[in-house]
């Protein structure tokens, strides 16, 4: 048997856009998913979010759900213009009110709320006015935040600030496949440095405002591993990282962009300022804990993208998720130990991790899904062997309680632990609900 340590934290995770639909129910304000979902030609498969899986109106029986799986925790994120629609000004009330009910229901069922303030869901009306890249955006978000931290504060365990900046900044507004949708490199390294300039500033008002929780980020990082020895394809692994990992951790734990990313993005023609003293103290600011957002490693090569000039490699002979991503939990191994030798966060909870299948219920209703269950089984192994060896990993997230809006792809792709059924909304556990339930309950790996 591997133990878990006591306190450990098992939770799942899910975002407001994919799951509670009522996209304008009781006041709620458009935002950049709504937007960008109504845009013919944006998702895959012609869906959007307005109904998603209804959550806004299931919430108590999703969270009974939780409650039979066993989870500490659960990690979900707040629709910004769902409380203010403007994304600044007036508050809705009934926005507030829908939150306050969900996080009593938790209460109850003795599962800690952890909250993500930013998943992607920006108000339309900040986008109309520049969005990410410009400084309002910054300010309403200290504002959006201020507000969240005195109206619950001291009933959420864990706050989150960001959720992948690294996604709302280059797929958002360079590669232009996710909302607002823009192809500009240069607005992508605005919105990023925006982004950890936002960050800081709620971090400096959770720290005023002072609340019984803790406070941290969300980053997807990944390993950037060279597809060959060849010195071309290892300074691209290495640029590579510094794009995906470097470019938001040492801002968050050093004050600065890194010092080669700064070169090879000015030697490209693009203006990107290092931070100023104030900044740095700023975006520095420590930190109760990093999230990290695994799923996959990158391997890459030097190739055409006229920006990084790297190339993704898909190796023969691996294993890749219905989403294209290789399974390698080495990846998560090797990342813990790193984060905690480079970076040295006070701790760090896994914020997302889990795998995309196309499920089907069999003629006996049942989602027999045991690729999910092996990779759940395998990553968490690699993280109790990271904690045996001294790394402080204190909670882990499955992505995702239930099968949900993946962004893009709409309702192609499934990742849930609970399967749903979009034209009942019935919700069905599957084989992977029961593995971690048991795990949960023996608080170890069989
Ligand atoms: C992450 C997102 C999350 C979900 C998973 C599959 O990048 O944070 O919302 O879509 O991917």
């Amino acid at each position: 048997m591997r133990a878990f340590p006591e306190d450990f934290l098992f939770g799942v995770a899910t975002a407001s856009y994919q799951i509670e639909g009522a996209w304008n129910e009781d006041g709620k304000g458009e935002s950049i998913w709504d937007r960008f979902a109504h845009t013919p030609g944006n998702i895959l498969d012609g869906t959007t979010g307005d109904v998603a899986c209804d959550h806004y109106h299931c919430f108590a029986e999703d969270v009974a759900l939780m409650q039979e799986l066993g989870v500490s925790a659960y990690r979900f994120s707040i629709s910004w213009p769902r409380v203010l629609p403007s994304g600044k000004g007036a508050v809705n009330e009934k926005g507030l009110a829908f939150y306050r009910r969900l996080i009593e229901k938790l209460k109850e069922a003795g599962i800690k709320p952890v909250v993500t303030l930013y998943h992607w869901d920006l108000p339309q009306a900040l986008q109309d006015r520049g969005g990410w890249e410009s400084e309002e955006t910054v300010e309403a978000f200290a504002e959006y935040a201020r507000l969240l931290f005195a109206t619950f504060g001291d009933d959420v365990h864990l706050w989150i600030t960001h959720n992948e900046p690294w996604v709302v900044a280059f797929p958002g507004h360079y590669e232009g496949r996710v909302a607002p949708g823009k192809r500009d490199f240069q607005a992508a390294l605005r919105v990023a440095r925006n982004l950890l300039l936002a960050h800081g500033h709620a971090v400096r008002v959770f720290r005023e405002v002072n609340p019984k929780g803790a406070i941290g980020i969300a980053l997807n990082l990944s390993p950037a591993h060279p597809a060959t020895e060849k010195e071309e394809d290892q300074e691209a692994a290495w640029r590579f990282d510094g794009y995906l990992n470097r470019f938001f951790l040492d801002p968050l734990f050093r004050g600065q962009f890194p010092e080669d990313m700064l070169t090879f993005y000015r030697k490209k023609g693009f203006i990107l300022e290092p931070f100023t003293k104030e900044e740095r103290a700023l975006v520095a600011q420590p930190l109760d804990f990093l999230g990290i957002n695994y799923y996959s490693r990158h391997v890459v090569r030097k190739g055409e993208e006229p920006v990084l000039e790297t190339e993704a490699v898909r190796l023969p002979g691996k294993k890749y998720s219905d989403m294209g991503w290789e399974v390698y939990p080495e990846g998560l191994y090797e990342l813990i130990h790193r984060v905690t030798e480079d970076y040295a966060p006070r701790a760090i909870h896994i914020t997302e991790n889990g795998y995309c299948s196309p499920d089907v219920p069999s003629c006996d209703g049942s989602i027999d899904d045991e690729e999910r269950i092996a990779y759940l089984e395998a990553h968490l192994e690699a993280l109790h062997r990271a904690i045996s060896e001294g790394c402080p990993v204190r909670g882990y997230f499955v992505w995702s309680i239930m099968d949900n809006f993946e962004w893009t792809f709409g309702f192609s792709k499934r990742f849930g632990l609970v399967y749903v059924d979009y034209a009942t909304q019935q919700r069905i556990p599957k084989k992977s609900f029961f593995f971690y339930q048991r795990v949960i309950r023996e608080r170890a790996l069989a």
